[in-house]
């Protein structure tokens, strides 16, 4: 079996290591739609993720209607290239040039996004997210989903206008938005530079 085809079953599950190493940013989807259960199950791996002080400071927000999804992208290149123009840094101007691509879509056409919320102030409410995130996304490796956190998206999802079509209360911080999907096609590994040890006493 290829790894494509490993990838296209959502039944496939691997150990942790293999969840690790397999998992990539999937910028590609079939039209499939993620059913409910399959959604829950990767909401339950979420919420397993370590977090300081067991405050649990997690929310999640999921979008499968495609004209929200459609509207929420364009909103997002708007945001991406209001705050991008005028900045010099390599990272405004790449992004400007991608959502100045006339058929670029935030959400690569996935049929499903997650935003993980942060609902606390406290000074590790985000890092509990991303850690709730990190474990989303190995469990839907592990099931044969792709995903990809959508940093775009952030901006625009943290307007009050935004905030109260999806429903998420004003006090809560969208912290990371990530899109899941069938892939539609292999995505080659992106490599790393070996850690990097600045002390080991
Ligand atoms: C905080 C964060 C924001 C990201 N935002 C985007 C994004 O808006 N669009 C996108 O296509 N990829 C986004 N990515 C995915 C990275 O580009 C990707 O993780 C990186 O290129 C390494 O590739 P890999 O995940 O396949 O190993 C984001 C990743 C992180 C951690």
């Amino acid at each position: 079996m290829t790894k494509l085809q490993k990838a296209a079953k959502p039944e496939v599950s691997m150990s942790a290591m293999e969840a690790i190493q397999h998992r990539r940013s999937v910028r590609d989807y079939t039209p499939q739609t993620i059913d409910r259960a399959v959604i829950r199950m990767l909401l339950d791996a979420a919420v397993h993720a370590p977090t300081a002080m067991h405050e649990e400071p997690w929310s999640f927000a999921v979008v499968q209607d495609k004209n929200l999804l459609n509207r929420l992208s364009d909103s997002a290149k708007e945001r991406v290239r209001n705050e991008a123009q005028g900045s010099d840094s390599h990272h405004a101007k790449r992004s400007l040039e991608l959502v100045n691509k006339p058929d670029f879509h935030v959400f690569y056409n996935a049929g499903t996004l997650i935003v993980i919320c942060n609902k606390f102030q406290g000074p590790f409410g985000k890092a509990d997210c991303w850690l709730a995130a990190e474990n989303l996304m190995l469990a839907a490796c592990a099931k044969g989903l792709g995903t990809c956190v959508i940093g775009f998206a952030v901006s625009a999802l943290n307007t009050p206008e935004w905030k109260a079509e999806l429903k998420i209360p004003a006090e809560m911080t969208a912290v990371a938005p990530i899109i899941v999907g069938v892939p539609a096609s292999e995505t080659p590994p992106v490599p790393r530079k070996p850690p990097e040890i600045v002390a080991w006493k």
